[in-house]
């Protein structure tokens, strides 16, 4: 059976948080991008979730909660902890914490690690549905695994329409990137994925900030960050000099070199908040299989352009 439209509508919503509590899979609009939601408390749910997805299951998955002060319940939370919470919640920041002895979200959304990844986001529908849920909800972005993340409710719908019970449209998403997840479970604060909230912010607010650069580094604390994902069908170039035949290009700031087959901008004048919001959208539009792969014009390394180039050379990155 095809997933049920639901709309933003108040009646749809309580709908969607009824489905939630009975144990169904739905997806649902955050600021960052479309999330795949089930109970967390849920072990069939999450289990589900991971169904859904095609998920590897050592790839943990962030809770979602409506409010700031639930995360006490669920986690070990110290003056650092509370304060970044204070000051980014809601939002587009995920808090990698230590699990609370009690806490009752399903050990399968840990992966069998002894902390929880939490979010709050700020989208109204995402606030709205948590609050009726009235409980965390996991999610992991609403795309197939190792796929381009989704920003619109059609996204969704072309990936998992037919395994899913419902997608709430909330419209399109406004930062268009994942949130940045930050690890306060150890003593020195680990940027585990750029996102949403700028490592710069984070550093403003928090001092200096760990950043495992390497996949070695990386693959025991964060076992999602896989090397190759965020993948379109075609190959991606990110070094661009000469347009190959038949490629296309994502342009950023100034004019691409002549000769590509179609050019869709991410940002005409170089705006980094817009880039991120077109970003999926425009990878999504340009991967057909009338062009020969898909090339993309350098984005600065700072500001939201870090989680634009993670994104990027991870799509670009060779698939296993
Ligand atoms: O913006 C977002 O974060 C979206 C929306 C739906 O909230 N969600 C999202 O989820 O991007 P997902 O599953 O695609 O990415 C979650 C990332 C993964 O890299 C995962 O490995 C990491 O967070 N993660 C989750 N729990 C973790 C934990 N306990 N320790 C370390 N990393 C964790
Ligand atoms: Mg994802």
């Amino acid at each position: 059976m095809p997933a049920r439209a639901l709309s933003s509508s108040s009646a749809d919503i309580a709908e969607a948080a009824r489905l939630l509590r009975r144990g169904e899979v739905i997806a649902f609009p955050t600021e960052t991008v479309y999330g795949l939601g089930g109970d967390a408390t849920n072990d069939r749910a999450v289990a589900a979730i991971f169904a859904a997805k095609g998920r590897p299951r050592f790839n943990p998955l962030i809770s979602h909660l409506a409010a700031p002060e639930a995360a006490a319940d669920l986690a070990l939370l110290d003056e650092r902890s509370r304060g970044v919470a204070r000051r980014f919640w809601p939002g587009p920041l995920t808090l990698v914490l230590r699990r609370r002895a009690d806490c009752p979200i399903s050990l399968l959304a840990s992966a069998g690690l002894d902390t929880v990844a939490l979010r709050v986001p700020a989208h109204p529908v995402a606030q709205a549905l948590l609050a009726a849920a009235d409980r965390p909800i996991a999610a992991p972005s609403a795309n197939r695994s190792g796929r381009i993340s989704p920003t619109a409710a059609e996204h969704v719908a072309s990936e998992l329409g037919d395994r899913i019970a419902a997608i709430v449209d909330g419209g399109a998403a406004a930062i268009g990137v994942e949130s940045t997840v930050l690890d306060l479970s150890g003593e020195r604060p680990l940027l585990l994925r750029p996102g949403g909230v700028t490592v710069e912010a984070l550093t403003a607010s928090l001092g200096p900030i760990d950043e495992p650069r390497s996949e070695a580094g990386v693959a025991p604390r964060a076992p999602g960050m896989l090397a190759s994902h965020y993948a379109p069908n075609l190959p991606l170039r990110l070094e661009i000099g000469e347009a190959l035949p038949g490629e296309a290009v994502l342009a950023f700031g100034g004019d691409p070199p002549p000769g590509f087959a179609e050019i869709r901008w991410l940002s005409r004048s170089g705006d980094l908040a817009e880039a991120a919001a077109n970003l999926f959208a425009a990878l999504r539009a340009l991967d057909r299989p009338d062009f020969s792969g898909i090339a993309v014009m350098p984005i600065p390394e700072r500001g939201l352009g870090r989680a634009i180039n993670d994104r990027l050379r991870r799509a670009a990155a060779p698939r296993p």
